[in-house]
């Protein structure tokens, strides 16, 4: 495999409180897909960082009664804290605070001035002071509120600075549509109808509401606002208009000859779809290869949020795991492009399943055995029979089918095939009954097939596993004696690489096994004192943001009977697409129990369809049929209005679909 360049990043986060496991997912995927990279022989640069300016940094950094600098500084420690322990392995850490990024925003900003690409106008509007946006009439909600948080906004006027994204509108559509760019490609309608089609609005790129940004340097009372200056991370980081690195050309600027992809949560798509290709094409440098979209880890179908308090510390979970355990999990359970729910008992489950009783017992058991029987060095006689031809296949063929996955940026799917191999090999005990073998003085050459082709298995397998799980893998190569010329890329899809008289040593156990009900109950009682500091450490103006803080009107009593009137059932979302000319309608395809059904609702803004597909929700099964948009709608689906907008009422997927909800 050829020395390409690869350059990787995750989103800049912001410091404005500690990282939660939400934020790990991106890192964790970065990691991985770096250190695959790296170990087929790409020339891999590995990107991530903090996002350190804006109001709400301010803000934050008043209250607590420090300047905003040191504010940042004492939470950038508790980012590259976790980064250490969960074991990722950056090539640099940008800070937006950073005097050589500073110098390259500023850079960037006079340049697409001066090409005419940001003037200089007036901002008028509804402004949203929470979320520091201005909002145009027709993107407030149904209430006239921020289409974000839903809270009331307030006219505005402010002279800004504005970054024309109109000459562009054509070529993002064709990247999107037309290109691999985007990852899962299936996100680019979505892009293209709400945003593209109605006309690509001019992006606000300064303010002079606050001070901490980087300043305009042709007119100080403006700081260049969040957009052109996080985005500008990615280059900046390489040296673009900065003396401080000489990567760019290499990295970046490469006439294709390596490749970039950024890796981002689903709430920063569009700015990382359009925003980001428009700075790119205004600048007249290449654009990224490709941005992979993943959604958010959530936590009883809620976004994770330090603030809600439904957060497990991760430091506390590799803690009581280990790292790995926790790496694996959190990769295994997200596909690109939909959301994937946490939850104590999934984790653990799966840390039971895959990695004690999967990988972990394959390990021991072969170990075990090649002590038990051969004192721990495999003698050198050997006797195949049919059956292993088909297993040592099923092993050398794994390397190319995680090669095409990963290629894909599909971590899930590559994992899932190496998963396959472990229950293949695990089976292939079964099935060779090597217990047996071991009774019989004569199958010892036999043996020592069965247990060669084994510790074979094991190599290749953990070594396709060392980038998603480096702590544990360099213990189990330990256990089965490979060196680390033995696990080089090279040699993953091939048998025979291990010496034949191997040595192996007992170790660790590599995953212990996990008592679930006292694991469950102990976390579920972290979480439960999480939520409850969360609410009582709160400020004020942070409990103003979590909670309505306006007195909740109920509507007139009605008896028991009027609510025996509503028929709600469970129903399971079969498949589910986009109401064809509306932004808002989603139309979703119900297993209900009764024959099914179509019901259209109007949460396109909040879900993507497969954010739906295979999930339980609650219907109130006995509405009047509607038309929408023309589409016939036999039902509703219950949701609730939250501060981040409108939340669909998952049902847990262990009730029956049909069942009465009362
Ligand atoms: N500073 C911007 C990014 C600028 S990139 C040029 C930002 N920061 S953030 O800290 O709020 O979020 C960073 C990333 O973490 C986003 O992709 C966000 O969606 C992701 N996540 C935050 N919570 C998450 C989950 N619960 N699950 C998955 N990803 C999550 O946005």
């Amino acid at each position: 495999m050829s020395k390409t360049p690869f350059y990787i990043t995750t989103p800049i986060y912001y410091p404005s409180g500690n990282p939660h496991i939400g934020h790990c997912y991106t890192t964790v995927a970065c990691d991985s897909i770096a250190r695959y990279k790296r170990m087929q022989g790409h020339d891999v640069m590995f990107l991530t960082g903090t996002d350190e300016h804006g109001l709400k940094i301010e803000q934050k950094a008043a209250e607590k009664g420090v300047t905003p600098k040191q504010y940042v500084d004492e939470i950038v420690e508790v980012f590259k804290k976790l980064w250490k322990y969960m074991n990722i392995d950056y090539d640099r850490y940008i800070r937006t605070t950073d005097d050589y990024h500073v110098e390259s925003v500023q850079k960037i900003f006079k340049e697409l001035y001066d090409k005419g690409y940001i003037y200089k106008g007036e901002y008028s509007g509804k402004y949203c002071t929470p979320c520091e946006s201005f909002w145009t009439d027709s993107q407030l909600d149904e209430n006239g509120c921020c289409p974000e948080c839903h809270r009331p906004v307030t006219f505005a006027k402010e002279e800004a600075y504005f970054f024309k994204m109109s000459p562009f509108a054509d070529r993002i559509e064709k990247l999107l549509l037309e290109t691999d760019y985007l990852r899962p490609k299936t996100r680019a309608i979505e892009l293209v109808n709400n945003f593209i089609k109605p006309g690509l609005e001019d992006l606000c790129v300064s303010r002079t509401t606050f001070k901490w940004g980087i300043p305009v340097t042709f007119d100080e009372d403006h700081v260049v606002y969040v957009w052109i200056d996080a985005l500008s991370n990615y280059i900046s980081a390489l040296g673009f208009k900065n003396e401080k690195y000489t990567d760019y050309e290499h990295y970046w600027n490469n006439n294709g000859s390596g490749e970039v992809i950024h890796m981002v949560a689903k709430d920063i798509m569009r700015f990382h779809a359009i925003i980001w290709p428009a700075m790119l094409m205004a600048l007249d440098i290449p654009l990224p290869d490709h941005l992979a979209v993943h959604g958010w880890i959530t936590f009883n179908g809620e976004k994770m949020s330090k603030s809600l308090g439904n957060v497990v510390d991760p430091f506390v979970l590799g803690e009581r795991y280990g790292c790995d355990a926790i790496r694996y999990h959190i990769l295994r359970e997200m596909a690109l492009g939909a959301d994937s729910s946490f939850s104590n008992e999934i984790m653990i489950n799966r840390i039971n399943s895959d990695l004690a009783n999967g990988f972990g017992n394959l390990v021991s058991r072969t170990v075990a055995m090649a002590d038990k029987y051969f004192g721990g060095t495999l003698p050198t006689e050997r006797e195949s029979a049919p059956i292993d031809d088909e297993f040592r296949s099923a092993v050398t063929r794994l390397l190319s089918t995680v090669d095409a996955e990963m290629d894909e940026t599909r971590i899930k799917q590559a994992l899932e095939a190496i998963f396959r191999v472990v229950d293949r090999a695990n089976k292939y005990i079964d099935e060779t009954e090597p217990w047996k073998l071991g009774k019989d003085e004569s199958q010892r050459a036999r043996l020592a097939s069965v247990l060669y082709n084994l510790l074979e298995a094991i190599r290749i397998i953990s070594a396709l596993l060392a980038p998603f799980m480096p702590t544990t893998m360099p213990k189990v190569w330990e256990q089965i004696g490979a060196s680390p010329e033995d696990v080089e890329y090279e040699k993953l899809a091939s048998f025979g690489i291990l010496p034949e008289n191997v040595t192996v040593h007992k170790g660790e156990i590599l995953f212990p096994r996990i008592d679930v009900d006292k694991e469950i109950e102990e976390l579920n009682s972290i979480i439960q004192q999480n939520m409850e500091a969360a609410q009582a450490g709160l400020s004020d103006t942070e409990k103003g943001e979590e909670a309505p803080s306006e007195k909740i009107e109920l509507a007139p009593e009605i008896t028991i009977d009027d609510f025996a009137k509503v028929e709600i059932r469970v129903a399971k979302v079969t498949a589910c697409e986009k109401v064809k000319k509306s932004d808002k309608l989603l139309c979703l395809q119900l297993d209900d129990g009764m024959g099914g059904r179509q019901v259209v609702s109007g949460i396109a803004q909040y879900y993507a369809p497969e954010d739906l597909i295979g999930k339980k929700i609650q219907l109130i099964a006995n509405l009047k049929p509607v038309k929408l948009r023309g589409v016939d709608s036999n039902g509703m689906i219950c949701a609730a209005d939250t501060p981040d907008g409108i939340k669909v009422v998952f049902v847990d997927d262990s009730i029956p679909v049909g069942s009465k909800i009362r």
